[in-house]
């Protein structure tokens, strides 16, 4: 995923106040620009003391401004110019003095200047503090933050963790990655905005022994880029994650299991209560009637042992059938005869939406290509990433959903 360009054609404004977080602020402003945005800095004099306008210069590319009294723009009204250029404003580190300021509407430098000059309706403020747990929890930043809020800055972060001064704690900066992809996300269509939706990912593990089991090549890639998708989408998102090594989307909630049972007995009492489910772990058929306590061994005869294996619950068609049940969406993993499989399935499964993949060719891979089969017919989402082939596979259900009505 690192050469996408989720924010080609943005323009950011990156502010930048006083706090050691500036250091994160070159590689955020990096992240920025590798990911397509031109990025134009805007240092507080405080900021200046952190890291130097060069470094975030040379990075940038445009010559960095610091205080409001820079004769370089014609009309003298750098404040207004830079603030009516930008697609957002993002100011990452966020210092408690600064959005103290930003709440009483301070301008008496440049960069609280051009956020309150900036024409709030077209260009969003997004602040992410960035401060010791002490100042952080203060009840000052407290109420601080809240009234940002309510005026309608997005705060991202902060996180917890070490902090520069020695302390553990809330108050760190989210990283540089983070806060990319808190800003593509916001840039997003929110088409599931109040939409709850259930997904679940990745591969199971029947156990046979304590040491060995069943389980198939299923990475979980596409089912967590959905997750992500859906997430930025304004979805509240529910993962139930079989065995992967993936991190977990921001803002999504993850279950993890082990077993196809496990995954039914995680997905069954929350089913209901979301509005959309999306099955794309790869569950298995059938796992052993009953694991061994100890690791089976050979026994010299040369006949390996007898592993009598029971069906599993089909997770995908017990949802479809529950009176109150989301709309679903199901995943079919074929080798071949894709179009048929997936109408079958969609058919025996009684799904609305049924997406076809090939196993072979997407188990473990960055990219894919999807064929959704509905009532209508079918349509091809043609090789692409699974992030670009998940956010085109969540318009695709929001176009069919009708607005909740929780
Ligand atoms: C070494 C040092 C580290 C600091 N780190 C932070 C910090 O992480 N977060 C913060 O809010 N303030 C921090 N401060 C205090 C701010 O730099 C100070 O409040 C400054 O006036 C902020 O100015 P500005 O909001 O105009 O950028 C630090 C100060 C010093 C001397």
């Amino acid at each position: 995923m690192a050469d996408r360009l989720d924010l080609s054609g943005r323009h950011i404004v990156l502010g930048l106040s006083g706090g050691i977080a500036c250091y994160k602020a070159a590689e955020l402003a990096r992240e920025l620009v590798k990911a397509g945005a031109t990025v134009q800095v805007v240092m507080t004099e405080a900021a200046t003391h952190f890291i130097t306008p060069v470094t975030m210069q040379a990075l940038t590319n445009r010559p960095v401004y610091t205080h409001q009294w820079d004769p370089r723009e014609a009309n003298h009204m750098a404040h207004i110019n830079l603030s009516r250029e930008a697609d957002a404003v993002l100011v990452a580190p966020a210092s408690a003095d600064f959005m103290a300021k930003l709440v009483h509407g301070r301008a008496d430098e440049i960069l609280s200047l051009l956020c309150l000059a900036r024409p709030a309706e077209r260009v969003p403020l997004l602040v992410a503090p960035a401060m010791n747990r002490e100042m952080w929890a203060h009840p000052a930043t407290q109420r601080n933050v809240a009234a940002l809020r309510a005026d309608g800055v997005s705060v991202l972060g902060p996180a917890a963790g070490d902090q520069a001064c020695g302390e553990v704690g809330d108050g760190r900066m989210l990283e540089a990655a983070e806060l990319r992809d808190e800003l593509i996300a916001f840039f997003q269509p929110k088409r599931l905005a109040g939409q709850r939706v259930l997904i679940t990912a990745g591969p199971t593990f029947e156990a046979i022994d304590p040491v060995r089991g069943i389980t198939n090549h299923s990475s979980g890639k596409m089912g967590f880029a959905i997750a992500r998708a859906a997430q930025e989408a304004g979805a509240q998102v529910t993962l139930v994650a079989g065995p992967v090594h993936l991190p977990t989307p921001a803002h999504v909630r993850r279950i993890d299991v082990q077993s196809a049972l496990q995954m039914h007995d995680a997905v069954m009492p929350l089913a209901a209560a979301h509005d959309v489910f999306i099955a794309t772990a790869a569950v298995a058929d059938w796992r052993p009637v009953a694991a061994a306590e100890q690791k089976l061994k050979k026994d010299g005869s040369g006949r390996p042992p007898a592993i009598e294996m029971v069906e599993n619950p089909d997770i995908l068609a017990v949802v479809a059938r529950l009176p109150q049940r989301p709309y679903c969406v199901g995943f079919a993993a074929e080798s071949h005869d894709l179009l048929r499989h997936a109408q079958d399935k969609r058919a025996r499964k009684q799904v609305p939406l049924l997406v076809g993949n090939l196993g072979p060719a997407t188990f473990g891979q960055d990219t894919n290509a999807l064929l959704l089969v509905d009532e209508h017919g079918h349509r091809e989402l043609p090789q692409a990433d699974k992030l670009t082939l998940a956010r085109q596979l969540v318009a695709e259900i929001a176009t069919r959903l009708t607005p909740p009505t929780r």
